[in-house]
């Protein structure tokens, strides 16, 4: 059993509110009740709200990944070209999932730790017209990077033969800026545990009316993750699969808390938080990942310093019960990352970069933590001022 007050600092699963582990564990209900049907609803309307749609919000059980099959078995038939835009493990997994349902996946592959340039994707596109579906991760938990979604989806609706844009939102969606009718997203994919604040097992899908109709005429194999299936049980109150009742009672007390937060201001709140966050780790003399235009509001990923091997760096925080992540596929080993997403409050990340500092001055670096908690919370109150 962990340490109930550890400081959960992977990105994702997330924190848990006391009142949504409470409403997890809430007596069980008949999944094809009324009650069900207005839990559902519920969700469905309060999410949709947060991400800037009037579509229907679909949810699934399963984790993100599974979403991310659903958004690829249902827009696509073997053999359509599909343009995936890589720039960390996430978008990998996105072309590595076309590519085994069939898709002929091409790539515009951005460096590691760096975002997607909307002028090359347009020269890109320009120059291939024949895709029937993009592929984008909004924000790219493996690298702490965020996408200039606004822009790519700009560029992917000028192009001509008018391709899908599909979106990985998965660490994003809910705490930063996301506007899926005003931008023009055809599919959007994220999960519970992320910054909605509930256990990891229900996966959410928003699809446009480009979106449901290739749903429609798709031809890829699918069944579990049939999204026709999804559409038409949501219009009853109810799922076609026995779903994860328990995280959705969950997952409606952490979208009830967004929804009255206010999403400006639950961007705001991440937004100060990821540079307090940033300013700290870089007091203390680690280096960013991602240029400071296009790091993520939700995850930051620093460089280990030389030297430092991550399975000591990493014993060393968990025994000061601070729990954060290390690096993923090309990033393993060197990098650490720090999730600040969800139900999070700038105290937690004081002692967690607090904590930094002490394990990074036990193992012979010379930091200074003071300065670094002057830092952020420096940044913290210039990042705040302006919603007050
Ligand atoms: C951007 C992104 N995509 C996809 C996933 C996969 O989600 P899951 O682990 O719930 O399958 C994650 C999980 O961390 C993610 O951050």
């Amino acid at each position: 059993m962990p340490a109930m007050d550890q400081n959960l600092r992977v990105p994702g699963p997330t924190p848990l509110p006391l009142e949504v582990r409470e409403a997890q564990s809430a007596p069980m209900i008949n999944h094809r009740g009324t009650e069900f049907g207005e839990l559902l609803r519920e969700i469905s309307a309060g999410i949709a709200g947060l991400i800037g749609t009037r579509e229907e919000v679909l949810l699934l059980t399963g984790s993100g990944t599974g979403a991310m099959e659903a958004a690829v078995v249902n827009t696509l038939s073997p053999g359509d070209r599909v343009l995936s835009v890589t720039m960390g493990a996430f978008g990998d997994r996105f072309a590595k999932i076309a590519t085994a349902f069939g898709a002929a996946v091409e790539r515009v592959e951005v460096p590691w730790g760096q975002a997607a340039d909307p002028a090359a994707l347009a020269v890109h596109l320009a120059a291939n017209p024949a895709y029937r579906v993009v592929l984008v991760t909004h924000n790219e938990t493996s690298t702490g990077v965020t996408n200039p979604l606004h822009e790519l989806a700009g560029v992917v609706r000028a192009a001509t033969g008018e391709p899908l844009l599909v979106v990985d939102g998965i660490s994003g969606l809910g705490a930063m800026p996301f506007e899926m009718d005003a931008w023009g997203i055809d599919l959007v994919i994220s999960a519970s545990q992320k910054a909605f604040m509930a256990s990891p097992g229900i996966a959410i899908a928003a699809l446009s009316r480009r979106a449901r109709d290739a749903a429609e005429a798709a031809r890829m194999p699918r069944a579990y993750w049939d999204l026709r299936e999804a559409r038409a049980w949501a219009a009853k109150g109810q799922t076609p699969w026995t779903p994860a009742v328990s995280v959705l009672f969950g997952l409606r007390v952490g979208v009830r808390r967004l929804v009255s937060e206010g999403r400006e201001r639950t961007w705001a709140r991440h937004a100060a938080i990821a540079l307090a966050v940033q300013a700290g780790l870089e007091r203390l003399g680690l280096r960013i990942v991602a240029a400071p235009e296009v790091r993520s509001h939700t995850v930051t990923a620093a460089w280990l310093p030389d030297g430092l091997d991550w399975p000591s760096f990493n014993a060393a925080m968990r025994a000061k019960g601070v729990i954060v992540a290390g690096g993923q596929g090309a990033f393993a080993g060197r990098v650490l990352r720090l999730g600040h997403m969800g139900a999070v409050g700038i105290d937690e990340l004081r002692d967690a970069v607090r904590l930094m500092g002490e394990t990074l001055a036990e193992l012979g670096r010379a930091t200074d933590a003071t300065a670094a908690l002057g830092a952020m919370d420096e940044v913290y109150r210039a990042g705040l001022a302006p919603v007050g």
